[in-house]
């Protein structure tokens, strides 16, 4: 029996696509912070009966991403049938991507527990097969997902610029299309897709830039416009994905009236309704203020920056 743990990451300059190849490999590269305190908790051990078992915050559930994400590694490694129990400290309808810190704690756990022998490179590598997201939730800090290999990898340690998060849940729903869904949908019928492909390594440059040198409104300014430009491409696909509420578009707004009058933060936005707005830790208050005095704003979390996957009972 093994027991690993990982957190969430945000992603400043996201992952929306695929390439049509086997891997889940990224159609651009991507950059995220892994965030602390939000934790999702695996242990992994033998299966009392003939199958894989899997339990999801106490919920005995059947999850297809897992479920091929078994069949990948047992092409590769002789593994006896598992019980997987997994569960988070945060709400899963909170749109905090649940699937990063899941397959980073689950492909940690196994690797425990079945001795696979693999270090935190390959542990990356497999955590991408079960969701690309995920192989950044391996690593703390500052973590990028680049070509060749497309593993991640720590850019910048967590203390290097300690940023916060707070995050602004505006519906608790469950999402109407998931990610590996959507991105397929934008691929096929966005007339932005191939343009957000390609423009993609010059964000990355410019935020791996920002954040080496500490530069808030420089990582601000690329973050913001790379989230727009993927929420442009979700909002041009057919049918179109629109993930926004009301209240998201009235918490940009509050966020870019605090930035205007002086306070350092910015907009980030995933598949789904929720804001996440990153400042420096002397602003967390004011921010988390503003955002839950927003109208359709049910409840705000904040977090620092996290450490990556660890097995916490050998
Ligand atoms: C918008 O990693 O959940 O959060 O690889 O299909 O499991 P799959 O997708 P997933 O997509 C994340 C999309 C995003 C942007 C990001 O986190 O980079």
């Amino acid at each position: 029996m093994a027991t690993a743990t990982a957190h969430p990451n945000i992603a400043l300059v996201k992952y929306w696509g695929k390439q049509d190849k086997p891997g889940n490999l990224p159609v651009s590269p991507n950059l995220s912070i892994t965030l602390s305190e939000l934790t999702t908790t695996t242990t992994v051990s033998a299966a009392d009966g003939n199958q894989d078992a899997f339990w999801l915050n106490d919920v005995r559930v059947e999850d297809k991403k897992v479920d091929q994400f078994l069949v990948h590694l047992r092409e590769r490694f002789a593994i006896e049938n598992l019980q997987i129990q997994s569960s988070n400290n945060f709400p899963t309808s909170a749109g905090l991507a649940s699937s990063a810190s899941g397959f980073a704690a689950l492909i940690t756990a196994i690797n425990a527990h079945a001795d696979l022998g693999l270090n935190a490179v390959a542990l990356s590598e497999w955590a991408r097969v079960g969701s690309a997201s995920a192989a950044r939730s391996i690593f703390a800090g500052f973590v990028a997902l680049v070509p060749p290999l497309w593993r991640a990898q720590t850019i910048a340690p967590p203390d290097h610029w300690p940023l916060h998060t707070v995050v602004a849940v505006t519906s608790t729903a469950t999402k109407s299309v998931g990610s590996t869904e959507g991105m397929k949908r934008s691929r096929l019928t966005s007339p932005f897709y191939k343009t957000w492909a390609t423009s993609g390594s010059d964000d990355f440059a410019q935020a791996s830039d920002a954040i080496g040198q500490r530069d808030f409104d420089a990582l601000a300014q690329i973050a913001e416009h790379n989230c727009l430009k993927m929420h442009a491409v979700m909002l041009t696909s057919q049918p179109a994905l629109a993930y926004w509420n009301s209240a998201t578009v009235a918490c940009m707004e509050v966020i870019r009236q605090l930035r205007a009058a002086g306070t350092p933060v910015f907009f980030t936005i995933d598949a789904g309704p929720q804001v996440k707005a990153i400042c420096l830790k002397q602003s967390v208050a004011t921010v988390e203020q503003a955002l839950q005095d927003v109208a359709g704003v049910q409840r705000t979390m904040s977090c620092g920056m996290g450490p990556g996957a660890q097995v916490t009972v050998p």
